[in-house]
């Protein structure tokens, strides 16, 4: 049997789900998130810390430590808990593009694509193992280009590609990213059988509902506001329109350029300290 737990970050309206097998009591984590305040450059762990330590309550143990994709909204403990716990890191295979793209973004056109800081790189369609569970990864490209979705028992932890059917879909205008292509991936999506629980990357509650919410259904995401009776033309010029009207987000530059790494930040310079680089202009 497959259990599940969430944590909600307030900060940044993102859900990572702690996820094991009852029997064997091997675990999985889908994007944790390393606290970071702007104004101060002050990194936490206090949030991945919670999660290892719900881990050590349950007397499981982390096998895996998962992000669906390079989030441009909060830093990944990805690298964190691999450190701490010695649980594997995996991402989409498509990082290798992504990192290809923000290299030279960053000021480093000569940095060569470096994948140690995961331990696997997710082809479509690849399957391992939470117990004698089998995980299924799924491509669903669209919101960036390395997006994938993770399909465990009767769930599918679908990242940024649908939030819950009152509040809509994920942007597609980041670097990669792209509205038609998100529109297939989300249809892949909806072709799963219609019982299967859809575990959502952020929530950020639509007007009139008080609380957050980070589960729903095939069924029920098949009348998303974004989605219900839309052709993929429709839906194309819907959130290409959308898109153009939203600002950056809060912690865009200081989450790609770790993220795009699995969360690992910059090595430390000769004065003992880590600093990260922000490009003037360039968003
Ligand atoms: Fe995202």
């Amino acid at each position: 049997m497959i259990n599940t737990q969430a944590f909600f970050d307030t900060k940044t309206n993102t859900v990572t789900y702690l996820v094991w097998h009852d029997e064997s009591r091997e675990a999985l984590v889908i994007d944790p998130v390393l606290d970071y305040e702007p104004h101060a450059a002050r990194l936490d762990t206090y949030s991945a810390d919670g999660v290892i330590k719900a881990v050590e309550d349950k007397g499981l143990t982390l096998t895996w430590v998962l992000d669906t994709h390079a989030h441009a909204d909060h830093l990944s403990a990805g690298h964190y808990i691999r450190e701490k716990t010695g649980a594997k890191l995996g991402i989409g295979a498509h990082i290798e593009q992504v990192q290809s793209f923000f290299h030279p973004f960053f000021g480093a056109p000569n940095e060569p694509i470096h994948t140690e800081t995961f331990d696997a790189l997710f082809k479509d369609g690849q399957t391992f193992q939470l117990g004698d569970n089998t995980v299924k990864v799924l491509f669903t490209p669209g919101h960036t280009a390395a997006c994938v979705t993770y399909l465990i028992a009767d769930m599918a932890f679908v990242g940024d590609t649908l939030f819950m059917p009152d509040y809509g879909t994920a942007r597609a205008d980041f670097p990669g990213g792209n509205s038609s292509i998100l529109y297939k991936s989300i249809q892949k999506i909806l072709s799963l059988p219609e019982t299967t629980r859809i575990m959502v990357g952020h929530d950020y509650r639509p007007e009139g509902r008080d609380v957050h919410r980070w589960e729903s259904t095939v069924a029920d995401q098949r009348k998303n506001i974004h989605l219900n009776g839309k052709t993929e033309a429709d839906y194309v010029e819907m959130r290409d329109a959308r898109d153009a009207t939203l600002s950056a987000p809060r912690l865009i530059l200081p989450a790609l350029q770790v993220n795009i790494h699995g969360g690992a930040l910059p090595p430390v310079e000769r004065d003992g300290h880590i600093y990260l680089k922000i490009p003037i202009n360039r968003i």
